[in-house]
């Protein structure tokens, strides 16, 4: 791919615009010229005006938590939109490169539903949650995790709020049965990005494009998971929205509260292959309590 500097100049400065490849994806990157800070954006190109206005109109309700994607500007015009660019990658890179050990999703889950809770309490429900729509700004920092993607993000009292949208693997069954839905929809897709972590990108139901059916949920026997681990996944995991917690109260299961059972769990059971990569590497220490977990920096990715 050609890669050619376009010089723009946006309302809110001048930029610099390049067109590049992000693994085989062409995105395009841009760097602000003015205001002395020489930051680096991240350009979304698309389609329609109407998705533009959108998807700008969503973010910008709930820009300002430090665990959601900050759109700095957009223009109608040329259907873009200029975010913060995210450098540590998406949560998908990540999973292909490993799995992630207990400890690890913990992290991830914490972090996500602190921003899920968030946008639930602002009416917003995000409809596609999913690894790839989950970036980091560093990739050695796990808090430093942001939903992005609300490209089909609604409040949830708004007209077609109940359409049928989202990725097939990670929807809620209640979203494609057509019985109409709620913010319950984003718990399940959380408990499917958990199920990925812990079991090395294996969906709990199947591949993307087949969705959940009425089987019922397995764990794969391969991979050790402690009890709570389980009793977390199988309640965000529940078919019936009823049943299943909110985000408010996923994010109190006392699996996410302390790391000291799960330490013991590794301890005894045959280690994750991740614990031992996460082990040789920076900043993890399974001996530590959870209070040192949050205030610490892990490495996600191995140094290349
Ligand atoms: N702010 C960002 N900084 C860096 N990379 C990003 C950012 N936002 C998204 N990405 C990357 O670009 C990909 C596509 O962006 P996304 O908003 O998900 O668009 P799409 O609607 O095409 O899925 C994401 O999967 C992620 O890897
Ligand atoms: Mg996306």
């Amino acid at each position: 791919m050609e890669e050619e500097w376009v010089y723009c100049e946006m309302p809110s400065g001048k930029y610099c615009e390049l067109e590049t490849l992000l693994g085989t994806t062409p995105i395009t990157l841009a760097i602000r010229m003015s205001g002395g800070d020489n930051k680096q954006l991240f350009v979304k190109q698309l389609e329609t005006q109407e998705k533009t206005t959108k998807e700008a109109e969503i973010l910008a309700h709930v820009m300002g938590h430090p665990n959601v994607i900050t759109l700095h500007h957009h223009s109608t015009e040329t259907c873009k939109l200029y975010f913060e660019y995210a450098s540590g990658g998406d949560l998908q890179d990540l999973l292909d490169e490993h799995g992630f050990a207990e400890s690890h999703t913990i992290l991830v889950m914490r972090t996500l539903l602190k921003a899920l809770c968030f946008l639930h309490k602002i009416g917003i429900v995000h409809r596609d949650l999913k690894p790839s729509n989950l970036v980091f700004m560093d990739s050695t920092d796990i808090s430093s995790l942001k939903i992005a993607d609300f490209g089909i993000s609604t409040f949830l009292n708004a007209p077609g709020a109940n359409s049928t949208s989202g990725t097939r693997g990670y929807q809620a069954p209640e979203v494609y049965s057509g019985k109409g839905y709620g913010m319950k929809v984003d718990v399940f897709s959380v408990g499917v990005i958990a199920y990925c972590l812990l079991f090395s990108d294996r969906m709990p139901f199947g591949k993307e494009d087949s969705g959940p059916s009425l089987i019922p949920l397995v764990f794969p026997d391969d991979v050790p998971l402690s009890p709570l681990a389980r009793d977390f996944l199988s309640k965000l995991l529940e078919f019936d929205p009823e049943k299943r917690p909110t985000a408010e109260e996923a994010s109190r299961h006392p699996w996410l509260a302390g790391l000291s059972f799960h330490r013991e769990q590794q301890r005894k059971s045959s280690y994750h292959d991740t614990y031992h990569f996460f082990k040789g590497s920076k900043g993890v220490d399974m001996n530590m309590e959870s209070g040192d977990f949050a205030s610490q920096n892990y490495v996600l990715r191995k140094n290349k």
